[in-house]
């Protein structure tokens, strides 16, 4: 199946051959950030290559991914909707991938389709770089979709204390925590859960709430306000997954005076480890994730 038509970029095949090319593929895919974002770590890492956007369609991803390798790609970076199917489509993963439940990097490896999924560290490298420490802090995270599957692991390495998942359906988050006791046992990690009407859960307060729902992406809280009320302050640092807007969540945690942050940093980070994958780590300290994010939000004016 050519891919070449979906493609955002003009596609030459004497580019596909002569420089190594990668490309974000999604749907919609046309306010893509990354291909800015890996030019900018191609520059700083002296490396020659080409990214472009491709926009599969819904039911012809796995095709579009073929095509893609089989024309001389070298990696893809995967976004909505299709994280699941690349999981599925691998022939390797990494771990975290594995307990992610959903591929958001892909990289061809002696003929094998391996996948990894670097959104985790790229939130907990974020919240580092922000001088959030983790270690021992008591955590809410809201939603229990794939979002909040693929931060779980690096969290739990990352030994906050408490970590409750508050779901809208409860027993997605039970499952969650069915499939991360493990793991967060060895870290000495409490595992706890919470469904959004249970307000008693919340009562106690959180050094830091994450918001991992898909309402972020709607305009709505996934909180009540008396909900908010409870758990927002000043000491409390609030996270939204999405960027590029502020969203009735972060207004509400404003409200609270609490600190808030957008997801645009974990996306620069998600992207430098991605980068790292396809380059080899020896292009790690090349890379000023801070200074890409910062032209980002000047230029963009986020
Ligand atoms: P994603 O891959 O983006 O995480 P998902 O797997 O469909 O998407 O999960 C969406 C998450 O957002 C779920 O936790 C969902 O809650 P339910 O499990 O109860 O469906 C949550 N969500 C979506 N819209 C919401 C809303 N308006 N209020 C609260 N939670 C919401």
């Amino acid at each position: 199946m050519p891919f070449n038509h979906l493609l955002l970029e003009p596609f030459n095949p004497e580019q596909f051959a002569a420089t190594p090319c990668y490309a974000v593929a999604g749907n919609p895919i046309e306010h893509s950030l990354s291909p800015q974002i890996h030019s900018q770590f191609a520059k700083q890492a002296k490396i020659n290559m080409s990214y472009f956007r491709i926009k599969p369609e819904i039911n012809h991803f796995r095709q579009t991914v073929m095509a893609f390798f089989e024309a001389g790609g070298k990696g893809l970076n995967i976004t909505v909707p299709f994280k699941l199917e690349a999981f599925a489509m691998c022939d390797q993963l990494s771990q975290r991938a594995q307990l992610a439940g959903a591929v958001n990097t892909l990289k061809l490896e002696n003929g094998q389709l391996y996948g990894d999924n670097t959104d985790g560290v790229g939130l907990v490298r974020d919240l580092i770089a922000q001088g959030i420490t983790l270690q021992n802090k008591k955590v809410l995270l809201l939603g229990a979709g794939g979002a909040t599957r693929g931060v779980l692991l690096p969290l739990i390495e990352a030994e906050v204390g408490a970590l409750m998942i508050a779901n809208r359906t409860l027993e997605k988050a039970i499952d969650l925590v069915n499939l991360f006791n493990a793991k967060a046992k060895q870290s000495k990690v409490h595992l706890q859960t919470a469904s959004l009407d249970q307000f008693g859960a919340f009562k106690d307060g959180f050094d830091l709430v994450m918001n991992a729902t898909a309402a972020g992406l709607t305009d709505a809280s996934p909180i009540s306000t008396e909900i908010a009320q409870a758990i927002f302050n000043p000491s409390c640092f609030v996270y939204e997954m999405v960027y590029g807007k502020t969203t009735p969540f972060m207004r509400q945690a404003l409200q609270g005076g609490s600190r808030v942050s957008d997801g645009l940093g974990m996306l620069v980070e998600q992207a430098a480890e991605a980068f790292a994958l396809w380059h080899g780590p020896a292009v790690i300290p090349d890379l000023e994730t801070r200074s890409v994010l910062a032209h980002l939000r000047a230029e963009l004016s986020l």
